[in-house]
């Protein structure tokens, strides 16, 4: 077993159950209104999707954050102060804990926290392999649990957790204020918390980005129902389900919906799911912030502002939290 497969074998109360999983999946599309948790999006092929998605000209929140982060970095390392251990919420594509641990100084140690095993694993090793000074150590978690943090060969200075992407916009406000609690929870006392937040804006701009021309995002939503097919056993016929984003103004939110495009029954897991013509299941919220509003919601987990950096078109943040 090499040292990340060992690490991964870590026992941890936030390891995924598939059973609950699995009962999860079948309670979501047994309501009245079907939903199924994004956190399903990302198998192997779903995580690769998305690193796509980051690459499409439409979707602005990765460009964005990434050149803020690269004007910013300086500051950011000043703030965070030297021999910081990095705790990555939902590690995904790589690129931008690399310019974190790049404008550092001396990181200690970087620990992803991820649900997709496969990736994780593969991520990790090629962060190990790029950083040997930084002591990699993955976690395959579900990081809205409380979960154990390695133990390091050299004692970090402090805590960071690192949550760009705005993943935070995929949970609703109060799971949201839950969650942050579990970062002030795990970034300890001394911690800090390095957190990008997409925000409120032009309806148009987010219709672009999460319906884009090459049909991404499409696929990206659509395989959620090819896993269940693999991991369930389900009978989803994909070419009759499509996908389809609109965004809330009232809610401040994207809502991502696979619809029915004719009346149909899926079997899944023994059970039978029944859809009428146009009825759609709710796949993932992206809710959007403003920055006073967010500031409410990190303020109210017990975060203090340290300092927020937005673009000048005002499309992204990132904030800078300490734990008060
Ligand atoms: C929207 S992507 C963001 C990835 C990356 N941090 C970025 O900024 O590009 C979300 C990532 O979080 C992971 N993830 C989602 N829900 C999770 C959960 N409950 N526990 C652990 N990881 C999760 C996904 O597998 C995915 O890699």
């Amino acid at each position: 077993m090499t040292g990340l497969s060992a690490a991964l074998a870590m026992a941890n109360d936030a390891t995924p159950d598939v059973g609950d999983d699995h009962a999860q999946i079948l309670e979501g599309l047994g309501a009245r209104q079907k939903w199924i948790s994004p956190k399903y999006f990302y198998d192997e092929r779903g995580s690769e999707l998305f690193d796509a998605i980051c690459r499409l000209p439409e979707y602005y929140p990765t460009r964005v954050e990434l050149a803020l982060m690269n004007r910013h970095i300086g500051e950011i390392a000043h703030l965070v102060g030297p021999r910081a251990s990095v705790i990555e919420f939902g590690a995904g594509s790589n690129l931008k804990v690399r310019k974190l641990l790049d404008g550092l100084d001396q990181p200690a140690a970087y620990v992803p926290v991820e649900i997709s095993a496969d990736y994780l694993v593969k991520q990790a090793d090629e962060l190990a392999r790029d950083y040997p000074h930084v002591h990699v150590q993955p976690v395959f978690a579900d990081f809205t649990r409380p979960f154990d943090l390695p133990a390091h060969p050299v004692t970090p200075e402090r805590n960071l957790i690192f949550f760009p992407g705005s993943t935070i916009g995929n949970f609703a406000r109060p799971q949201a204020a839950d969650l942050l609690e579990v970062m002030k929870l795990e970034a300890c006392a001394s911690g800090a918390l390095l957190i990008g937040v997409d925000l409120r804006k032009n309806p148009a701009i987010l219709h672009a980005a999460y319906n884009d021309s090459q049909g991404v995002t499409a696929a990206f939503n659509l395989n959620v129902l090819r896993r269940l097919n693999r991991e369930l056993g389900a009978n989803f016929a994909l070419e009759q389900f499509r996908h389809e984003a609109i965004y809330d103004e009232n809610e401040g939110r994207i809502e991502m919906r696979l619809v029915s495009t004719l009346a149909q029954t899926v079997a899944i897991a023994g059970e039978r799911i029944v859809f009428g013509e146009g009825e759609h299941i709710i796949t993932e919220y992206s809710h959007k912030y403003s920055v006073e509003e967010f500031i409410v919601l990190a303020e109210g987990a017990g975060f203090t502002t340290e300092k927020t950096w937005v673009d000048e078109n005002a499309l992204f943040s990132i904030h800078f939290l300490a734990v008060a």
